[in-house]
């Protein structure tokens, strides 16, 4: 109801749930963005990584995914996009980076860009659909 009366593309946030995430592209979501708010609402609640896949079998190509919770690394990037999102957001790096103003973020961004691309180069993949078997990569870096 919100898409038809503005015309303005509407993304949910917070879906976690496959059937909710359908819900949410039936009433006329453009994307729904899988999040668990960096887990300050729930603890143990259920991890983005792990919902993502059904979430994106879930809308098929109804809508985007997008997903964030946990993003620190290239290898956090590319699991992710390779798990289906379209995108990926960054929460509390970037409030983080702002210590040293729009500086620290645009630092922050292009070093993990830079991530990005070598762990598909360390991979050997030109794109993260080429590394599905990293999305189920046991985390190597510590947080
Ligand atoms: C200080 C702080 C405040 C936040 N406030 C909100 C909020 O008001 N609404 C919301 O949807 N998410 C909120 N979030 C969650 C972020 O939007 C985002 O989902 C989360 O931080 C992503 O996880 P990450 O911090 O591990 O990158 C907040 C996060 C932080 C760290």
């Amino acid at each position: 109801m919100v898409a038809a009366r503005t015309g303005l593309p509407v993304v949910v946030k917070g879906v976690l749930r496959p059937e909710d995430a359908l819900r949410c592209t039936q009433a006329g979501a453009g994307a729904v963005w899988v999040s668990n708010h960096g887990g300050r609402q729930l603890d143990r609640t259920a991890s983005t990584a792990a919902c993502l896949p059904d979430v994106v079998a879930a809308v098929g190509d109804q809508a985007e995914v997008y997903v964030d919770g946990g993003i620190r690394t290239g290898l956090d990037v590319v699991a992710a996009l390779a798990l289906g999102a379209r995108a990926v957001f960054l929460g509390r790096s970037p409030l983080l980076a702002l210590l040293d103003g729009v500086v620290g973020v645009g630092r922050l961004h292009r070093e993990l860009l830079a991530l990005t691309v070598e762990t598909l180069r360390l991979a050997g993949c030109r794109t993260p659909g080429d590394a599905p078997g990293l999305a189920a990569a046991e985390r190597t870096t510590p947080r």
